[in-house]
């Protein structure tokens, strides 16, 4: 099965194509690289062996999108290629609607043109907001988006599903991830974030490793044993192997129209768990300093996974340990290579 990955030079993109090929799926990427690097094929190929087809496209060209379904039969598609960054999402909110809501757009309606029949959909934890009640299922209350950003995976879960009601000829599932962190085991493809890192690990990779001042932990007198945030941190490759699954999932239930899946671990981490894990581990020291809450950051967050286990016969099986190694033997191999 051909399987079209957009944004897969991407950090969960690229992760996924190794476990695509790994399962005998063929991947055929396209991305726009405006948030990767092409040496990103490099590591995939001496990871599986394979020099993968690639196309340097942005997702809403629909001509050069329509030049790929023409040239290639398309079984299903996986789509990463958005745009991710809160803080940029509210300074620049017409190019977020237009680059991930856009982007689908274009896409599903090559789909449905090029009977391209599954669909995978990148989508996120942040759809719940602050919840209620802990952990969140997938029927737990959406809540209004705090960000742009967030807005488009509540649109685009929506889009999707009024789509897949409408027509019989796309199939989808929407998997919304919790934290994913951590990088390939092999060190030869990982995160590799442009400029200062928001998220929290390859902030604390950075760091460790002098690129970085201090690590400024956003808030410590959140309501949580020990101050700080508590999120659901998943391991890149768990999170890659649920894009298999699910497609799996799609093929063997022809009844299965639209549905939405957690992917996490089922469990919640505060950030300083997540400092004392990362010096643990490494055998590595790490300044932070509490300095004041982010705007728009939720108290904690952790999914309940009974459904993806049920459903999907998925689980993760990497611990938090293993997600804080990986990602600082990637700091450590890009650091040789710089
Ligand atoms: C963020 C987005 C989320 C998006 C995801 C994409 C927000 C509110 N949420 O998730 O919608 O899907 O990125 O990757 O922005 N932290 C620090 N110091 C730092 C960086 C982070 O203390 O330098 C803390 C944060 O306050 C948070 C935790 O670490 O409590 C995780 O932060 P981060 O990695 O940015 O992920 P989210 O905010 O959960």
């Amino acid at each position: 099965m051909n399987i079209l990955v957009t944004g897969g030079m991407g950090f969960i993109g690229s992760h996924t194509v190794v476990e695509l090929h790994n399962s005998g799926y063929t991947p055929i990427i396209v991305d726009n690289l405006s948030n990767s690097d092409k040496t990103v094929l490099n590591g995939l190929e001496k990871i599986t062996g394979q020099l993968f087809k690639f196309y340097e496209v942005d997702c809403n060209d629909n001509r050069a999108m329509e030049s790929v379904f023409k040239e290639n039969p398309i079984d299903g598609a996986i789509h990463f290629a958005a745009s991710k960054a809160v803080g940029e999402s509210v300074e620049k909110p017409l190019f977020y609607y237009q680059n991930n809501v856009g982007s689908l757009l274009v896409l599903m309606e090559l789909m449905e043109k090029y009977h391209a029949p599954r669909l995978i959909f990148s989508s996120s934890c942040t759809v719940y907001g602050e919840p209620d009640f802990l952990p969140v299922t997938e029927l737990s209350e959406k809540k209004p988006a705090e960000s742009p950003y967030g807005n488009t995976k509540q649109i685009c879960e929506e889009i999707i599903e009024d789509a897949t009601r409408a027509s019989k000829r796309i199939r989808a599932i929407a998997l919304r991830y919790f934290n994913p962190i951590g990088a390939h085991p092999s060190s030869l493809i990982g995160e590799l974030p442009l400029g200062v890192p928001s998220n929290l690990v390859p902030f604390i990779t950075q760091s460790a490793i002098g690129l970085r001042g201090p690590l400024a932990i956003h808030g410590s007198d959140y309501n949580t044993p020990d101050g700080t945030c508590i999120r659901d941190y998943i391991h890149v490759v768990d999170l890659a192997k649920a894009h298999v699954a699910s497609l799996q999932y799609l093929s063997g239930n022809a009844q299965c129209d639209f549905d939405i899946f957690n992917i996490g671990t089922g469990q919640g981490n505060s950030v300083l768990e997540v400092v004392e894990t990362f010096k643990k581990v490494n055998e590595c020291s790490l300044n932070y300093a509490i300095g004041p809450r982010r705007p728009g950051d939720v108290e904690k967050v952790f999914g309940d996974v009974a459904k993806s286990r049920r459903l999907l016969g998925w689980q993760t099986e990497l611990s938090l340990e293993d997600s804080l190694r990986d990602a600082w033997n990637w700091q450590l191999s890009l650091s040789r290579k710089s």
